[in-house]
């Protein structure tokens, strides 16, 4: 079996971080949302990956490399998307990549707790043509939503998006494919939004006859397309995580409380840091308090405040500000501070689609 990562698409949802970065780079936990998927494929025991790309193409390839970094035996092959035609599409263009063989397909901004080997072992036991997961949810309307049948063994419906959904099981963001689904990308339309859709396709599979077979997830899965979820996946993580084994130093005055990670050169002066928090390489944190769910990155300084439940990526400064933060994803190289001109008054310099709540 093969993998492939999709790692190209908009990420409007994520602005302004997606103007000059790729959302699947995002960090969780101070790693980039995309590791957790390339980790988990391997994990299953797949080493022969695609990744889908778009403009942010560059980008990946510089993080992920060849894949050597993920096992000696792992390799990346890049597959160039000219557009976000969706994902359906991007199945098509994966095509000669997969040479027959079937596939996991793992949406790069998605993560999913436990792995993913049982469910590569039970598709391939199985037999079936496909398998897709399912997760119960409370907005169905913003998913691909599947309707089973009576006894929940078989799909009778997907549709993406429904406005009156008639289910609550939303399609996870991983599915399993023999090659047939590549018959089903060039049967279907575009979408109304323009887009060759995975459910569209799934559909075609059920329609021509061919074994779908829906697989109920019961552990946490998050789709990190949006700040809260963002978030959310950021605190799964930190709770998860084995953080104690590498606990660093308190250094001057400082505490460390719970579960913290320190990483090579972090400086802690008259600082308290409550964990589960991650705190990156040469990181200064001084006269301040880091609180729980807290992912600070590499060469970020912070002093004279308060932050939690954020991310911070790397080389960012936060300095003197009175007012705990909270909830934030702060981007790479942002310096947040008070300024000492007067009038005495908030000076922004915000990129398009910034969003700052002043409490
Ligand atoms: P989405 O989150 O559905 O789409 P998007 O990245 O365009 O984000 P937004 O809705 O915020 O604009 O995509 C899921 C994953 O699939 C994500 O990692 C991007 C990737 N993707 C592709 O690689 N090619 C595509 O054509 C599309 C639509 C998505």
């Amino acid at each position: 079996m093969k993998g492939l990562i999709l790692s190209g698409g908009k990420g409007t949802r994520l602005r302004p971080l997606t103007y000059t970065s790729a959302k699947q780079l995002v960090p969780v936990a101070n790693k980039p949302v995309l590791f957790f998927g390339i980790e988990s494929i391997v994990a299953a025991g797949i080493t022969e990956i695609g990744i889908i790309v778009g403009d942010t193409k560059d980008e990946i390839r510089a993080a992920v490399g060849d894949g050597s970094r993920f096992g000696d035996d792992v390799e990346i092959t890049y597959i160039e998307q000219d557009a976000p035609r969706g994902l359906a599409h991007a199945v098509m263009i994966a095509e000669e990549f997969m040479a027959g063989e079937s596939f996991v397909m793992y949406l790069g901004d998605n993560l999913i707790a436990g792995g993913i080997q049982s469910l590569v072992e039970e598709f391939q036991e199985l037999g079936c043509n496909a398998q897709i997961l399912l997760a119960e949810v409370p907005n169905p309307q913003q998913f691909g939503v599947a309707e089973l049948s009576d006894d929940g063994e078989t799909i009778e419906r997907l549709v993406e998006k429904p406005k009156e959904p008639r289910s609550n099981l939303a399609l996870v963001g991983v599915y399993m494919f023999d090659h047939n689904i590549f018959d089903s990308v060039k049967a279907i339309e575009p979408s109304a939004r323009g887009e060759l859709e995975i459910t569209d396709a799934i559909q075609n599979l059920i329609d021509r006859g061919l074994s779908v077979h829906p697989h109920t997830v019961r552990g946490w899965w998050k789709d990190t397309g949006k700040l809260e979820d963002m978030l959310e996946a950021n605190r799964i993580v930190l709770e998860s995580l084995d953080l104690g084994r590498r606990q660093g130093h308190a250094g001057v005055d400082s505490t460390l409380e719970g579960r913290v990670q320190l990483g090579e050169g972090v400086e802690l002066i008259n600082s308290v840091v409550r964990g589960p928090a991650i705190l990156g390489d040469g990181a200064r944190i001084e006269n301040a308090f880091i609180g729980p769910y807290s992912s600070i990155g590499d060469g970020c300084v912070v002093v004279d405040c308060e932050i939690e439940n954020s991310i911070v990526l790397a080389d960012s400064e936060i300095r003197d500000i009175p007012v705990r933060i909270d909830g934030s994803l702060i981007g790479r190289n942002v310096k947040i501070g008070r300024s000492p001109l007067k009038p005495k008054a908030y000076r922004f310099m915000l990129g398009d689609n910034s969003e700052v709540g002043v409490g």
